[in-house]
């Protein structure tokens, strides 16, 4: 299976200081920077848009100047125009809903023609069936294990199931693919995660709600080598 990848959230990060939280994080050992964009229409909050992600692009950088992957959540209907604009706007995965594309294989072929890696999104209660017809375009599947729209709600143990289901089908293609879980992720539960078949973990209150975010991810990363 592929490397473990830890990708906080900046949804629980304090929004008076975005670029020295990026840096924070990035310091302590966050391997993506995950980016919650909410339209107050698909879900009901409301966050940051693609002006924000390209101010906070040269942030996500390495001591070594090396760039930080900017993993952009869209939870956004329509999806097109806002997929293209963060593309511009320095992201390097973008995946969104596919209940919230009219045409989820076209929305996947414009994200790749931007040059980016393109995921797809399932809520808890979504099913997986689109994968059956989109796996060759896909280059990230993430499960929810909440409903999306906020931080730090508890994590849904159907998750688990599917997360189970999903690493079958990616197994069975044959294709590098990402398996990511975004919702209720803790030092306690992450290994859980991982057993399931996850490889990428977002996790937003976990490590920006405490004061030593290397703490947090050091201990993620013990639970997930134990
Ligand atoms: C929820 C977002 C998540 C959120 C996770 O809609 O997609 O990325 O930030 O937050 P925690 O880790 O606190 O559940
Ligand atoms: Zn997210």
């Amino acid at each position: 299976m592929n490397v473990h990848r830890i990708a906080p959230s900046l949804l629980s990060a304090d929004f008076a200081r975005l670029g020295d939280e990026v840096r924070a994080v990035v310091a302590a050992g966050a391997d993506w920077i995950h980016f919650d964009v909410m339209d107050n229409h698909y879900v009901p909050n409301l966050t940051f848009g693609p002006m924000v992600c390209e101010a906070l692009r040269p942030h996500a950088v390495d001591a070594a100047g090396a760039r930080v992957p900017v993993d952009v959540h869209l939870m956004v209907e329509p999806v097109d125009a806002l997929a293209v604009a963060f593309a511009r706007a320095g992201a390097d995965w973008i995946s969104f809903h596919p209940e919230a594309s009219r045409h989820v294989d076209r929305t996947l072929q414009l994200i790749r023609a931007e040059g980016c890696r393109a995921g797809l999104v399932f809520n808890p209660a979504t099913p997986l069936d689109v994968l059956e017809w989109t796996l060759d375009k896909v280059d990230l599947v993430l499960v929810m294990s909440v409903n999306p729209g906020f931080g730090g709600q508890g994590f849904i143990d159907s998750a688990l199931r599917k997360v189970e289901r999903v690493r079958r089908l990616v197994d069975a293609s044959g294709r590098d693919i990402r398996v990511e879980v975004d919702g209720g992720i803790k030092v306690d539960n992450i290994r859980r995660v991982a057993d399931a078949g996850a490889d990428t973990f977002v996790a937003g209150s976990a490590i920006f709600g405490r004061p030593d975010y290397r703490a947090v991810i050091d201990a993620m990363r013990a639970e997930l080598a134990r």
